[in-house]
């Protein structure tokens, strides 16, 4: 059977993203980790770990352990997995015999991770998360000292891999002093680190903005989400890395279009109400398209009488409320339309694009979300 909508990835923009990335970065060895929480950011964890694996990635977070499981299994050559929060209980041993590392961000996640290491026999790959000033996980400056004490007297249990923190919205310059003074309490707590005798470990502070607007952030490893996907973490850190220069296109390319298909034509006349209730009346007589799309498959009500579509080559209104599995669009310019065209949701069509940032606008949402919140569900494909 097929599904009434189907998602592409394409491979070679994400190649392309990755290039960006790497040029940024420079000659430096720094190490580019793909952040696939959110279910790869709604691309689909199982089909894009490979493809990112196919451009050279060997390191992978996710926020939990089911989704460390989930590309675990999907991966092909056994990347390095980190966990960035949550894991259960029961969950541990398994994190540990599958030499998943994880951060510790509080000191019953160590002492879990000391048990669970007794137990099982193998050692734990600690990254510690510590506090710099986004107040939400993180290790403080006494909890460190106990952390890196409780490490040194359980070397065979425990080996420190990293040192970490996250960084308070570096996207906006509004937060310019805030992650000021975390970046520098972050050198502060890396300085502790290694004069209590420890050196092999990685140091990682950098999400998409910062690795653009404070190339002090990039240390060992840089964890990449939104830019590897195609997306600017805001328009401000685009502007920034144009520095006052035109550009006609981004040297970031979304990887994600999503399409489906006209399932039936209707004409409507003048007057009536199209679809459920009084949203929508007809100023004259109508050619509908009917979509097998709606708010159950990722298309938001919100879209109701603002989204837009491309159907033959011409942007189409979205009319009357998106229903749970129907959205009606107005195809009255339209010289031919038939069922089973093709329907662009997020993507090109000819000359035409709709994009994530403008479906974004019209449901109200950040990129972020409107991502992550695309159904896992539909099917996915490499293009
Ligand atoms: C701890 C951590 N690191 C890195 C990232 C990646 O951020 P971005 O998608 O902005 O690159 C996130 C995402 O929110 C995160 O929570």
């Amino acid at each position: 059977m097929n599904a009434t909508s189907k998602i592409e990835l394409s491979i070679s923009n994400l190649a392309d993203n990755y290039a960006f990335v790497r040029k940024l970065l420079g000659k430096k060895n720094i190490r580019i980790s793909s952040v696939v929480k959110g279910n790869a950011y709604g691309h689909g964890i199982e089909i894009f770990v490979p493809m990112a694996e196919s451009c050279g990635i060997d390191h992978f977070c996710v926020f939990s352990d089911d989704e460390a499981y989930r590309v675990y299994h999907a991966a092909n050559n056994q990347p390095d997995i980190l966990i960035m929060g949550d894991i259960t209980p029961e969950s541990m041993d398994w994190v540990l015999t599958h030499r998943i590392g994880f951060f510790c961000f509080d000191l019953k996640r160590l002492h879990d991770a000391l048990d669970a290491a007794k137990a099982t026999g193998v050692p734990a790959r600690v990254h510690l998360e510590v506090e710099t000033g986004l107040n939400r996980t993180g290790l403080t400056k006494n909890e460190l000292k106990t952390a890196l004490d409780t490490i040194k007297s359980n070397a065979k249990h425990l080996s420190l891999e990293g040192l970490c923190s996250h960084l308070a919205g570096a996207e906006s310059i509004a937060n310019y002093l805030r992650i000021k003074k975390q970046r520098a309490q972050f050198k502060r707590m890396d300085e502790f680190v290694t004069s209590e005798g420890f050196s092999n470990y990685q140091r990682h502070l950098a999400c998409s903005a910062a690795l653009v607007r404070y190339p002090d952030t990039r240390y060992d490893m840089v964890r990449v989400g939104i830019m590897q996907y195609g997306f600017w973490p805001s328009p401000e850190i685009f502007i920034e890395y144009c520095g006052g220069k035109t550009m006609q296109t981004s040297p970031l390319k979304r990887i994600i279009s999503w399409k489906t298909r006209v399932m039936s034509v209707k004409n409507v006349k003048t007057g009536s109400y199209i679809g459920y209730g009084t949203s929508y009346i007809a100023h004259k007589d109508m050619k509908i398209a009917v979509l097998p799309v709606g708010y159950s498959h990722g298309f938001f009500r919100s879209l109701s009488n603002k989204g837009r579509v491309l159907v033959g080559g011409e942007r189409l209104p979205v009319v009357g409320t998106v229903n749970m599995n129907a959205t009606t669009v107005d195809a009255s310019d339209l010289k031919s339309i038939a069922p089973d065209d093709e329907v662009v949701i997020i993507g090109h069509q000819g000359d035409l694009e709709i994009t994530v940032a403008s479906f974004g606008e019209f449901s109200n949402q950040l990129n972020y979300e409107l991502l992550t919140r695309l159904p896992e569900h539909i099917p996915r494909y490499v293009v």
